[in-house]
């Protein structure tokens, strides 16, 4: 089965994430098309017969490429097996209505685009304090310190569970076969 695996990025960790989405992809026989969909490119197999589509949430919205191409191909994106897998952090947050509120993230994307992916994943990102400039550093901490998140900016901190994406692949690729 051939894959499109389109995300979008602003930091670098949704980047990561689809390189291991690709990875258990290709462990499982298939075939993973890697797509930066802020690039401006077109991607390069015209039928790819299934979509994962992956972004980061940043000041509660996702990537204005990411929602635009989600857009663009939401009638193809409809007739295939497809999921959404949402980068955040206050998916992690030890406060119930935050968690919530992260959970909620996909729907206006899902309004705006009218894509409707059968399954969506919420996976926990990272705070790269060392590659922040000033200002971001200081909000991100401020946010850090009311989330009860690492406030040591002298190193990066990443929540992603690794294990539990590469579940998700696995009964991603079991339903779209199915
Ligand atoms: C400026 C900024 C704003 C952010 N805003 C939110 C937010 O509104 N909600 C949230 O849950 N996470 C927020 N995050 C956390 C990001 O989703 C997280 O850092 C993610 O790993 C970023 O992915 P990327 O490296 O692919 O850009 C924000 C991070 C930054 C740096």
């Amino acid at each position: 089965m051939i894959i499109l695996v389109g995300y979008a990025t602003v930091e670098g960790q949704t980047r990561k994430v689809v390189e291991a989405v690709a990875t258990a992809i290709e462990a499982a026989g298939d075939r993973a098309l890697l797509f930066d969909v802020s690039s401006g490119g077109e991607y390069a197999v015209a039928h790819p017969e299934a979509a994962i589509l992956c972004a980061p949430v940043h000041a509660a919205r996702y990537p204005a490429a990411f929602t635009a191409f989600a857009k663009q191909e939401a009638a193809w994106l409809n007739t295939v097996p497809t999921a959404l897998i949402s980068l955040s952090l206050l998916i992690r947050s030890e406060f119930e209505e935050e968690r919530e509120e992260a959970a909620h993230y996909p729907d206006t994307l899902l309004e705006t685009s009218g894509w409707k992916p059968g399954m969506i994943h919420h996976a926990a990102g990272a705070l790269r304090y060392t590659e922040y400039d000033f200002f971001k550093r200081w909000i991100i901490r401020r946010m850090a310190e009311h989330e009860n998140a690492p406030t040591d900016v002298s190193r990066d901190h990443e929540f992603t569970d690794w294990k539990a994406l590469s579940a998700f692949v696995a009964e991603f690729l079991a339903s779209a076969k199915a």
